[in-house]
């Protein structure tokens, strides 16, 4: 009992900083059957419990295994106002009581609407929600929660590999909602699909690099046909040596889903044998993120545990992590240093002040 208490209380470290969470990932089972219930949507399953063994993904799969599982349940949630505002919403409240105090949550508006997105996603009927009004709802969403929580969320919208058409568009939406949350763009989708030099995606990076809009992608090898500022995963960066120097040289940063890694089989399921061991060891930089909770039945609490456990994590380096996370986020420079000050605070690393 004492080593569990002790166990768990070491692992956490907080507050925390998240960068790498996709909202169609992390939505709440409840709230999933509650709005296929309103809606008269039949679901396989209408207990928690059932529903969740339905979705989550137990053993090491494939990312397109992976990205199937979203089809469980997006087709509930897509197109109907109420529940892309509650997701935003229980999502601040859920990253809150994990202790994190800034998330940057992505999600591709794309996949949420039902109308003006061609093809309309999850077999919708056409209806009058588009991918403008989508953003619009989330930003709602998670500024209530923000108020609610006390914490501070901001999103990035993702543009999806296989839909090179749809990127334009992402990019126009991150402009026009700059000053309500959005900070970035991103690039989401099936890897093997390797469409990340599409003039539609290159075209909407640099029209993001033009305005000023902050970029993330999920390809270590387009970091730099993207200009991105940060690279989701980035694993397989470590096996091209000058690719991986050259972006340790540039403190490019790395946003690491450690559980996410093992069960999309992005990494080898062996834990004590993670990229993330080399990031440390190279003092690269790096946050630890959950990527998809709902999906791997995960919170970000067991990522911190796995890299404790299995990969001599030790609390100093969680430190270094939220620093670095906090130092790499996408919020403008006043807020970020405001952020980092907490963090140094609630760490025990707060210097003289100067008077
Ligand atoms: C999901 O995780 C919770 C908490 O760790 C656990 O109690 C539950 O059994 C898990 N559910 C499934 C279906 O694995
Ligand atoms: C989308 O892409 C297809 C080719 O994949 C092209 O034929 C079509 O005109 C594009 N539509 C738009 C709206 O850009
Ligand atoms: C990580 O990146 C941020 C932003 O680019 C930078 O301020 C910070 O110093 C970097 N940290 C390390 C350890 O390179
Ligand atoms: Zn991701």
């Amino acid at each position: 009992m004492a080593l569990i208490l002790l166990f768990s209380i070491i692992c956490l470290s907080h507050p925390q900083i998240e960068l790498h969470v996709h909202l169609d990932g992390a939505i709440r089972v409840q709230t999933i059957l509650d709005v296929a219930r309103r809606r008269g949507i039949s679901l396989p399953a209408d207990t928690v419990e059932e529903m969740t063994q339905i979705i989550i993904v137990q053993k090491p799969a494939s990312l397109t295994e992976f990205l199937g599982k979203f089809a469980e349940y997006m087709h509930v949630v897509a197109g109907d106002r109420e529940a892309i505002k509650r997701i935003a919403y229980e999502f601040v409240e859920d990253k809150a009581k994990e202790g994190v105090i800034y998330v940057e949550v992505r999600y591709s508006p794309h996949f949420l609407a039902n109308t003006q997105v061609d093809p309309i996603p999850w077999n919708q009927e056409e209806g009058d929600i588009s991918p403008d009004e989508v953003v619009h709802l989330v930003n709602e969403g998670l500024k209530e929660g923000e108020r609610a929580f006390n914490i501070k969320a901001r999103s990035i919208l993702c543009c999806m590999r296989h839909k090179p058409n749809w990127s334009m568009e992402v990019v126009e939406l991150c402009k026009k909602y700059h000053q309500e949350g959005v900070v970035a763009i991103d690039l989401a989708g099936d890897e093997s699909l390797n469409s990340e030099a599409c003039p539609g995606h290159r075209k909407a990076y640099e029209e993001a690099v033009r305005c000023g809009i902050h970029r993330t992608v999920h390809a270590g090898e387009a970091v730099e046909v993207l200009k991105a500022e940060r690279v989701g995963h980035g694993y397989r960066t470590l096996e091209d040596q000058g690719l991986y120097k050259k972006l340790l040289a540039q403190n490019m940063h790395f946003e690491v889903c450690p559980i996410s890694s093992k069960l999309t089989g992005a990494c080898d399921p062996d834990f004590t044998k993670h990229p993330v061991i080399t990031f440390r060891k190279d003092k690269a930089n790096y946050s630890l993120n959950t990527d998809d909770p709902l999906i791997f039945n995960s919170t970000l609490h067991l990522d911190y545990c796995t890299a404790q456990k299995y990969m001599g994590f030790t609390e100093e380096e969680f430190k270094r992590v939220n620093i670095n996370s906090a130092q790499s986020c996408f919020l403008p420079d006043k807020e970020k240093k405001d952020l980092l000050n907490k963090l140094y605070e609630a760490y025990g690393m707060v210097q003289s002040t100067a008077f």
